[in-house]
């Protein structure tokens, strides 16, 4: 029998998931969510949550993993037989994600490479939209493939493939760069923001709190599914990251260091988007509101050209930004892909790790390829609205449901405190059995609800349909495929 492969001590396994955490959503969604919905009020929030769903849920699932020794299917496999599809189910989306979250490396690798001579020139916006993405004027036309980020795609997808292509091992030498990194960077690039001319500006509105905008429930659903996806949850990662634990690894706090080391990769990431956009309105002339975006028009045509009016080393900051990006991306890209690798070398415990992250990388490539067409921002806007709003949300309810009501006893709880002198009580069974349940229905009832009313952003139904709705009703049946592919090999693995 084959030994498992564990971290190689427990500051590398909270590093790593830290990595996962701390992606793309931090640096382009939170800061915006914050300036949208009352600043430090809205932040207040977040940390609410963090408290009251977001280390909750963290510690069941690296406790899951740790406790079973085993990646999403076969630990939920081991609390009832049947729950393994739901395992499948949240790594089968969780590869849904990194199809497009790939091709939002891709970009970031082209904007590295570009970075050096600050290629964008005055125009970002034509940058990124015509010289990189090609942009087509609509989802109707898919166009061809563009070529910039086909080829970042492929870049990419190597990067990633070389990080987990010897498992725990590999990820383990890699994390440590990537999940500290940012930090370093973040720390520069926040003196050089705060330090420019209207910085104070563009930060009071992100830090300046609005108190009555508590009052408004967006305020807290978008605090509370900001939690969600920050943390990297419900697809599976967090299980079998935590399954390379050894039983015995401290589980509670290491959760809390998790949700405070991504916090304050979102936090140092807010001071240092208004910041340079404080700048800009004030080199521009124009009012801080003006400049304030999220998403990719944030990071590939706002900051690029925040980054051209900077007034010494621009160059120098334009790579330290993309330089970061990628290094915020790529862990947890390969983050999700190792939930899935994992799952594998579960059931094929003979098979070589290297060949099956292969063969994953190449479906993984396959998948990205919709994204690198003409249409691929589109498409990646679409596939990412379902994905987050739909898949993310009933795999939270599908998972606190059968840890918190369908798992008799309270044995997951027993074993986290066993590995912890901080003891968690009833209080953690409120937020799995009552809290998270209730408030990720009531999200997907409000969202369904919307949907319905207005098709997502204008889009075409039948884009909506294949693009969006699709992959999601047909995830259940890829998750019963996989299971069915790998049963007959099974192989048990050491514990
Ligand atoms: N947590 C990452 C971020 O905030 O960018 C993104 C992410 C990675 C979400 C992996 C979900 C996931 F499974």
């Amino acid at each position: 029998m084959l030994q498992r492969q564990h971290w190689p001590s427990r500051w590398v396994f909270i590093l790593a998931a830290i990595g996962s955490a701390a992606g793309l959503g931090n640096l382009w969604r939170f800061p915006f969510l914050a300036y949208e919905h009352g600043g430090a009020a809205f932040i207040l929030v977040l940390v609410l949550a963090n408290i009251v769903i977001g280390i909750p849920l963290l510690i069941l699932e690296i406790g899951l993993g740790q406790m079973m020794q085993r990646a999403a299917p076969d630990a939920m496999g081991k609390i009832r037989k049947g729950f393994r599809y739901l395992g499948w189910l949240a790594i089968t989306l969780g590869m849904m994600v990194l199809f497009y979250y790939m091709a939002v490396m891709s970009w970031s690798v082209n904007y590295f490479a570009s970075a050096f001579t600050l290629a964008w020139g005055d125009d970002t916006v034509n940058f990124f939209l015509g010289d990189i993405l090609n942009l087509s004027g609509g989802v109707n036309d898919i166009g061809g493939i563009s070529w910039p980020v086909l080829s970042g795609l492929l870049f990419a997808w190597a990067l990633v493939y070389f990080s987990v292509w010897k498992g725990v091992q590999s990820v383990s030498k890699v994390v440590v760069w990537t999940a500290t990194l940012p930090f370093v960077i973040l720390a520069i690039l926040i003196v050089r923001a705060l330090t420019l001319e209207g910085a104070g500006e563009g930060v009071s509105l992100f830090l300046v709190p609005n108190w009555s905008s508590l009052a408004n429930p967006d305020l807290w659903i978008a605090a509370f599914s900001q939690v969600f996806f920050s943390l990297s949850l419900a697809f599976g990662i967090m299980i079998a990251y935590g399954s390379f634990n050894p039983k015995q690894t401290e589980i509670t706090m290491s959760a809390v260091w998790v949700a405070v080391g991504n916090f304050l990769v979102s936090f140092m990431s807010g001071l240092v988007v208004f910041g340079t956009l404080g700048y800009m309105a004030t080199q521009q002339g124009v009012p801080v509101t003006e400049a304030v975006t999220g998403g990719p028009a944030l990071v590939f045509m706002i900051f690029p050209l925040a980054i051209s009016l900077l007034p010494a080393f621009n160059a120098l900051i334009a790579v330290l930004f993309f330089g970061m990006l990628l290094t915020l991306a790529i862990d947890s890209a390969f983050s999700l892909l190792e939930a899935f690798s994992a799952a594998f070398r579960d059931r094929y415990a003979a098979a070589p790790t290297k060949k099956i992250a292969l063969l994953i990388s190449l479906v993984g490539i396959a998948g990205g390829l919709l994204f690198t067409t003409h249409a691929g921002l589109y498409f990646l806007d679409i596939a990412d609205h379902f994905i987050v709003n739909y898949g993310l949300v009933i795999m939270g309810i599908l998972e606190t449901v059968i840890v918190g009501w369908a798992w008799k006893g309270n044995k997951l709880l027993e074993f986290v405190n066993k590995t912890s002198t901080v003891k968690l009580g009833v209080s953690w069974n409120i937020a799995i059995k009552y809290i998270t349940p209730i408030f990720l229905t009531i999200l997907l009832i409000i969202n369904l609800k919307n949907e319905f009313v207005t098709p997502y952003e204008g889009y075409p139904i039948w884009a909506l349909v294949y693009i969006g709705a699709l992959p999601i009703i047909l995830s259940p049946f890829i998750a019963v495929l996989l299971d069915r592919l790998t049963t007959r090999k099974q192989a048990a693995v050491e514990e």
